[in-house]
């Protein structure tokens, strides 16, 4: 029988997933074998410590549900979520929008609105009129492009942190016309702590790290033929544009507020999203 050495499990736990067929599960289990071992070596790793590391996401677990996503704020606030996010859209032709995180706040099947309608319902808040066009990477309108649209209220708060969550509220989807373009209303968005009252925020505060993300409106838009998009515009000028908590703003996405050209009360944002085709991929992968 062989001598058990920390190394000596490293290459035994990577030979014993040598049978498997699926070749990108084992390039992952792999990689991800060698670097928690690696990691595991290199911080001297305590039994205390590995014990309140399982503790720790099993917290998470237990925290999770339709409603909060714990282990994606998990790996939103330690930056995986970014990273991924970045290297699923770096390909981008260099005219279309950049993408942005999902984040834990977007639902399904949000309300449809009308041109014009209200996303949130009348509430109170600065009035804020979001307005553009959807286009592809050549410049010509998309027309019924389906978006979804959420964001926080004016105190930072998302419905779905709500006591009557079920409700929907401050999101909606709409349709652009045939010309591309859509508007619909709601009032100013604010910076926000990410949920701090659980396992994560706990992290957060024991690292000496603030909990904000940067005030934005999110964005997802999904048209027949082309790259679903999901972003967010970020509002110039907040003070935690440069350390969100999830590494979540890019500087293609922050506008600034103008004032209404239809509404002199209130102050509108600007924006036209350009959308990849879905082939425009392969045929940058090709050339
Ligand atoms: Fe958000």
């Amino acid at each position: 029988m062989k001598t058990l050495t920390a190394a000596g499990i490293t290459r035994d736990a990577i030979a014993r997933i040598s049978k498997s067929k699926n070749r990108r599960l084992k390039q992952i289990v792999r990689a991800l074998t060698n670097h928690l071992h690696d990691f595991a070596r290199e911080v001297k790793l305590t039994p205390e410590e590995w014990w309140a590391g399982i503790q720790f996401l099993t917290v998470v677990g237990h925290m999770t549900d339709e409603k909060r996503q714990e282990f994606i704020l998990l790996s939103d606030t330690l930056g995986l979520s970014a990273i991924v996010d970045l290297m699923a859209n770096r390909n981008h032709q260099s005219n279309a929008t950049d993408s942005s995180l999902l984040g834990p706040f977007f639902r399904e099947g949000a309300p449809l609105f009308p041109v014009d309608g209200d996303i949130s319902h009348g509430a109170p808040g600065d009035k804020l009129i979001v307005a553009g066009l959807v286009l592809n990477t050549d410049g010509e309108p998309i027309a019924d492009a389906l978006i979804d649209t959420w964001q926080s209220s004016a105190d930072g708060i998302y419905d779905l942190q709500q006591a009557d969550s079920d409700e929907m509220n401050f999101r909606g989807r709409l349709r652009t016309g045939a010309d591309g373009r859509f508007r619909f209303r709601s009032v100013k968005p604010s910076s926000y702590p990410v949920p701090s009252d659980g396992p994560v925020g706990k992290m957060l505060r024991a690292l000496a790290r603030h909990p904000y993300r940067p005030a934005h409106v999110h964005f997802r838009i999904a048209a027949p033929g082309y790259r679903t998009l999901t972003t967010a515009l970020y509002i110039s000028g907040d003070r935690y544009l440069d350390s969100d908590v999830v590494f979540g703003a890019k500087k293609s996405l922050v506008v600034n507020y103008r004032r209404s050209r239809t509404n002199g009360a209130a102050s509108a944002i600007e924006f036209d999203f350009v959308l990849n085709s879905r082939e425009s991929r392969k045929k940058r992968k090709r050339g």
